[in-house]
């Protein structure tokens, strides 16, 4: 039988645009400036062997059931824990572990958003999350970025406006405080206390993106958003950027309400306990703070190299501020550059970087790009910045 396809209509919010940075070049000489991953060489591959093997061994029987909806304790405590660097207070009831901070930013979404409801943003901001939000159809607003993080006067100027006009109010700001995605910067300590007290003034939860949280080259831990405003900020982190990203663990911590609703939204199936106890075994297997400590080393020395070859190869063409953690430079050039013609060029030669204009809701960052640090090697960093720079002045004479 001849089977006539009919066209068919797909779900009306399907991204557009698969999820950028990520390209499928496997020449090993090609440098992978785009790639907002952690370096491979720092996996603790040994150690991750022995803690999967104690998993199986002494707690598998009960890692590889259902697990009901809370999942192994020990990961909870452990995260419990830990969040105290950033001032958070919290019982292990009060944290869910999910698929990555990327399920935790796509559940909060959906638990908060209805269509047309309004989400406001930074500006520039993590792609992925603004591809959540659009799937949600709720209307997207944008606030900019300067390098103490989002303006929060203009936000303060955006709600008193909606509330005197009687316009729509967010129901959902997304903001990412610390080394954000892509521009590197954090928000400085008065605007997190503003914006923790404009939530509860105009009703609105704060999705507190805290993927990089741990990697901070001064060991300087400003209190989370969420210290100030427990019932009004929901705060996501992640194992991805300090353990490893193919393990896909992280988590959300917030009130009962919205954990309640997220509960019912994963619709039972609970977030892999075997996974769960073999990085609780990893974390009782290593000392965190020396792990941690290496980390930090590495992505310093690979920043440092970047902004050196930085300066050595654009001179005074590009403005960017020094990123005090995290994994991103985000590089600011003349206003009449359009970044996304030297990047297929430098493509072309062998280097991917991520153009800025994906990381806006508006028309804007046609004159930026950013660029990660923290995946390549030193040489490949050096290397590839030069090539940038050739391809650059190729066009921009
Ligand atoms: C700001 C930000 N939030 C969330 C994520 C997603 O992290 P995960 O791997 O835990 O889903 C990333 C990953 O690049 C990120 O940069």
């Amino acid at each position: 039988m001849v089977k006539q396809l009919q066209n068919y209509q797909y779900a009306k919010y399907i991204p557009s645009s698969p999820s950028i940075g990520g390209t499928t070049v496997t020449d090993p000489l090609h440098v992978h400036l785009s790639f907002g991953y952690p370096s491979t060489h720092l996996f603790p591959l040994i150690e991750l062997n022995r803690a999967a093997s104690n998993a199986i061994l002494n707690h598998g029987e009960h890692a590889l059931h259902y697990s009901g909806a809370e999942g192994p304790a020990k990961i909870r405590e452990w995260i419990k824990h830990r969040s105290k660097i950033r001032s958070i207070y919290v019982d292990q009831n009060q944290i869910i572990t999910t698929a990555g901070a990327m399920q935790a930013i796509d559940l909060a979404a959906k638990v908060l958003l209805n269509p047309d409801d309004e989400v406001w943003v930074e500006e520039p901001t993590y792609f992925n999350a603004l591809q959540s939000f659009r799937m949600t159809g709720a209307k997207i607003k944008s606030f900019p970025i300067d390098e103490h993080g989002v303006q929060v006067d203009l936000i303060e100027e955006a709600l008193v406006k909606a509330r005197k006009l009687n316009k729509k109010i967010p129901k959902l700001l997304y903001c990412m405080p610390n080394f954000h995605n892509p521009t590197g910067v954090s928000l400085s300590l008065e605007r997190r206390k503003k914006l923790a007290h404009l939530a509860y003034e105009y009703n609105f939860y704060i999705l507190e993106d805290d993927a990089y949280s741990e990697l901070s080259f001064k060991n300087r831990y400003l209190p989370a958003i969420y210290s100030f405003a427990e019932e009004r900020v929901i705060y996501v982190g992640t194992f991805s950027k300090i353990i490893a990203p193919g393990i896909r663990l992280g988590w959300m911590i917030a009130n009962e309400k919205v954990l309640q609703n997220t509960h019912l939204l994963m619709l039972g199936s609970q977030t892999n306990p075997f996974t769960q106890e073999i990085i609780a075994s990893l974390l009782e297997e290593i000392t965190f703070e020396d792990h941690l400590e290496r980390l930090i080393l590495t992505y310093r020395q690979k920043r440092d190299i970047m902004l050196e070859s930085i300066k050595t190869s654009f001179g005074d063409d590009v403005t960017f501020v020094v990123p005090e953690g995290g994994f991103f430079l985000w590089l600011n050039f003349h206003p009449e550059v359009d970044t996304a013609n030297f990047a297929n060029e430098a493509f072309r030669r062998g280097v991917s970087i991520v153009e800025g204009k994906p990381f806006f809701e508006t028309n804007q960052g046609a004159n930026q790009l950013r660029l990660c640090f923290s995946y390549c090697n030193e040489e490949q960093i050096r290397r590839g910045i030069k090539i940038l720079a050739d391809a650059y002045y190729a066009y921009y004479e």
